[in-house]
């Protein structure tokens, strides 16, 4: 293929140049060029004309082959470009931590090992691949099978994330954890110091649904934000790794059902603020929460709210906390119902 000779100080400029002129074959190299140290090598289309040509020397070199960009790119170290043809690819998938989950047709899952082979090719820092069946069960875990582990590694489903710079232990087979909710936490983060700052004072904290405590690490590592903790969870294995998670001396950390704390005088009117994150029951949930706030503490809820339910959830909210508050609406959930968030002082 032709390339032209450049100074390889040149090189950015000139590329630019070349695709600007749609003369950069597609996935181009550039590559050292072998006869000169101080110069590189740019592929130019074949029939492409332009004025580089007659101002730099042109060398005949073979291409670097492109470098593969997703996991398709190596189907065919296992498969025939007819089989590959036959079949339509997953396209998404998702990391956590090392692991990569995705969700496979029945078709797909016929060649669900080659897929979990084919990515660990592609993404070097992963260590196993599953098949993500699903939600199931009352603490909305993952069912899931393993496609393909890395030579020597394990194939446990238990990994570290890192949020907002934080490391957190989780296990999508026996707990609940969604990146996606990160903006909500960094959100609780604000409400809090904005707390601190109006009572000049550090504050106390009760997280009733806390799972791994992704909402917990920002709060408990901001230096003087908290004077007290208490973080629970009904599932066994989230509070396993919430404590390895959350490590502050003051923390308290139980498994629990939440609707059974205000039945302990000591956690009654104890909190500054209450984070209820259970979305498909908050609004069930919330008047057996409400006693643990100090008279003028803060809820911060999150709901899953049909679009059609939305005006009922308001007056259910408002009959609960005894005045009007307004939801917002932070994502949508599915094609007729968002999460929401609401947020309000209480004074008893
Ligand atoms: C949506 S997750 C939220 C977890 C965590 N706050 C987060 O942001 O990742 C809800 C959590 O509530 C827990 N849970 C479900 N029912 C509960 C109950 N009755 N009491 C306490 N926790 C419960 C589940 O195990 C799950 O970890």
């Amino acid at each position: 293929m032709r390339h032209l000779s450049v100074p390889r100080q040149e090189t950015q400029q000139i590329l630019s140049q070349l695709k600007a002129e749609f003369a950069l074959p597609q996935g181009a190299r550039v590559q050292p060029d072998p006869s000169d140290s101080k110069r590189t090598l740019i592929p130019v289309k074949e029939g492409a004309e332009s004025e580089l040509l007659s101002r730099y020397p042109v060398v005949h070199a073979e291409p670097l082959t492109p470098s593969p960009r997703t996991y398709r790119d190596h189907l065919n170290s296992f498969l025939s470009d007819l089989e590959i043809a036959s079949i339509e690819w997953p396209t998404r998938h998702e990391f956590v931590g090392d692991l990569i989950l995705i969700k496979l047709d029945s078709k797909q899952r016929e060649y669900g090992e080659i897929i979990g082979q084919a990515m660990l090719m592609q993404h070097a820092r992963t260590r196993a691949v599953f098949e993500d069946r699903g939600v199931v069960g009352e603490y909305r875990v993952r069912d899931l099978n393993l496609l393909a582990v890395r030579d020597g590694f394990d194939s446990t489903t238990r990994t570290q994330i890192i949020e907002s710079g934080h490391q957190l232990w989780t296990d999508p087979s026996t707990v609940y954890y969604s990146a996606r909710l990160s903006r909500e936490r960094e959100g609780t983060l604000e409400c809090a110091k904005n707390l601190r700052d109006m009572l000049n004072r550090s504050i106390s904290v009760c997280d009733p649904y806390a799972g791994v405590g992704p909402s917990l690490a920002p709060l408990v590592n901001e230096p003087g934000l908290l004077s007290n903790l208490f973080a629970s969870d009904l599932n066994p294995a989230a509070v396993e790794l919430l404590r390895e998670n959350i490590s502050a001396s003051y923390a308290e950390i139980e498994c629990t059902d939440a609707r059974t704390l205000h039945e302990r005088n000591e956690l009654c009117g104890k909190f500054d603020l209450l984070l209820v994150n259970i979305p498909h029951d908050t609004l069930e949930h919330l008047p057996h929460l409400l006693p643990l706030l100090n008279d003028g503490g803060t809820v911060r809820g999150w709901a899953v709210i049909e679009e059609e339910d939305l005006q009922a959830a308001r007056e259910v909210l408002a009959n609960t906390l005894g005045k009007s508050v307004e939801i917002e609406v932070r994502r949508s959930y599915s094609a007729t119902a968002n999460l929401c968030r609401f947020e309000s002082k209480i004074h008893h």
